[in-house]
């Protein structure tokens, strides 16, 4: 999962939702996120505590590969590209997440990732990120799920580029 990629710098940055969202918008928004599909309304209360609603324009970098990483996204509308490889792209949608791998491990940020169009984001910083995987049932196993799917995913890239053709 390398993204050590020069996508060049856009100068521009996510920015808090200029929309007047409300505690209930918050609440209405994150029960329509499969991840939180399992949680009481007490426990969507806490997460919309503690999650910030970011609008970022299409086009921004939102995560560099290589630097520290402080936040964990969920794009609540639009789309992001993960910058794998040079040549390896993903999409995320509405409903994925992104900038788990920094906050689990302490490590760098492993891919670069790109609004494609603009985006509405749940963000939820470092310090918080802990309160999140005590409060969401099964949260842990979703990102452990999403790891391991993302391993698999290199592996067969890896394979592929080694012999020109899937193991
Ligand atoms: P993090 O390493 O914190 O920052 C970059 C993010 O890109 C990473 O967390 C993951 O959320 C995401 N990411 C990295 N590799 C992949 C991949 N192979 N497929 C999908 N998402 C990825």
């Amino acid at each position: 999962m390398d993204g050590s990629i020069d996508i060049g710098d856009r100068g521009l940055e996510p920015v808090p939702s200029k929309a007047s969202i409300t505690q209930d918008d918050k609440m209405e928004r994150l029960e329509a996120v499969p991840l939180f599909g399992s949680c009481t309304r007490h426990q969507l209360r806490a997460v919309a505590r503690i999650a910030g609603v970011f609008d970022a324009a299409a086009d921004t970098i939102l995560i560099r590969a290589g630097e520290p990483g402080e936040e964990f996204f969920l794009i609540v509308e639009g789309t992001a590209r993960v910058h794998v490889s040079a040549k390896k792209r993903l999409r995320l949608r509405p409903g994925d997440f992104f900038g788990e791998m920094s906050l689990l491990d302490g490590g760098p940020r492993s891919a670069t990732v790109v609004a494609e169009t603009p985006l509405r984001l749940l963000v939820i910083s470092r310090r918080n990120f802990r309160t999140l995987l005590e409060k969401v049932p099964g949260l842990t196993d979703s990102l452990l799920e999403t790891l391991c799917r993302r391993v698999r995913q290199a592996e067969r890239s890896l394979d592929v580029s080694r012999s020109g053709t899937p193991q």
